[in-house]
């Protein structure tokens, strides 16, 4: 069996720089996103740049059941996960009573479920052997409730609470979970949360090179470190929030976010 390293949304930003470190150390990869061109176009540049064996997933990740349908893609494959990062996810700017509702729930599905579905089946195969790794990419948004991006800060503090009680669960198992905080990054992240049509996130704060995080997040999982925060203002914000009431803390990150504009109503006419 081939043990290697599953990365979900390995076609872009933080996953494709997660997934060159593996591939620089040799390390067979499993590449999982939705886009089956872009996936194939980036196995090919993994072989021949680095020569590593790449197994790709096209699966879109949101729908349910697609944990299970990755862990059977592997097995059938013959393949062994002793890396796991899931580091696939998006957010939505927009007030969330008008939000769009399909993009909310596929958030959930993608950032909550898949993520813990990965964890679940990979995670019993990992203890059995007594050996494995997980990376589950959070936030520093996991930090604080997040106003007009409600949904994506509780997502995020879903996976930095799980992350640190499964760490826990498997400390005597030889199996290391490591939770990574980023703060802002430039990937296709901000464009995916339509933080490009107004927010100030991006333009008040400096946003790190999705290089550089990776690099940081790579180290951490390797030293099996169970919170990883990415930055500076990453690790004062975490340090910030106890000394605030979580009111408080709503406040300042509905500031950092913006407000979205109110949609256009129609107006009626005689
Ligand atoms: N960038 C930031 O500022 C920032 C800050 C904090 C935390 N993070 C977190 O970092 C992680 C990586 O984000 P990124 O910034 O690198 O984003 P990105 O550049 O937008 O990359 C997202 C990756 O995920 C894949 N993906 C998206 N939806 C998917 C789905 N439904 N099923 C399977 N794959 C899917 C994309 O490929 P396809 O489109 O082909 O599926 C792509 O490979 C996310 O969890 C994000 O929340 C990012």
């Amino acid at each position: 069996m081939k043990k290697a390293a599953l990365i979900t949304g390995a076609t872009g930003g933080i996953g494709l720089e997660l997934a060159k470190l593996f591939a620089k150390r040799e390390v067979p990869l499993i590449l999982v996103a939705r886009n089956a061109d872009r996936l194939h176009r980036i196995a090919r540049y993994f072989q021949d740049e680095f020569h590593v064996s790449v197994l790709t997933v096209a699966q879109d990740l949101s729908v349910g059941g697609a944990a299970e349908t990755v862990y059977e893609a592997v097995h059938s494959a013959g393949w062994e996960v002793e890396y796991l990062v899931n580091n696939a996810g998006f957010g939505d700017w927009s007030r969330f009573v008008e939000s769009d509702w399909k993009k909310q729930s596929d958030m959930i599905g993608l950032n909550i479920l898949a993520l813990t579905g990965l964890c679940r089946f990979f995670g019993q195969d990992m203890r059995a052997r007594k050996s494995g790794r997980i990376l589950n990419v959070a936030s520093v948004a996991a930090f604080l409730p997040g106003p007009y991006m409600s949904v994506y800060y509780a997502s995020k503090a879903y996976v930095r609470s799980f992350s640190i009680a499964l760490a826990e669960e498997l400390k005597h198992d030889d199996v290391t979970v490591t939770v990574l905080c980023p703060g802002p990054t430039s990937t296709g992240f901000e464009k995916a949360a339509n933080l490009d049509h107004g927010s100030p996130m991006f333009k008040s704060m400096k946003a790190a090179s999705p290089r550089n995080c990776a690099i940081y997040a790579y180290h951490a999982m390797m030293c099996g470190q169970t919170v990883a925060c990415h930055t500076l203002p990453s690790n004062l914000i975490r340090i910030g929030v106890h000394f605030a009431t979580a009111k408080f803390a709503a406040k300042q990150s509905a500031k950092v976010n913006g407000i979205p504009k109110e949609p256009k109503r129609r107006v009626r006419r005689r």
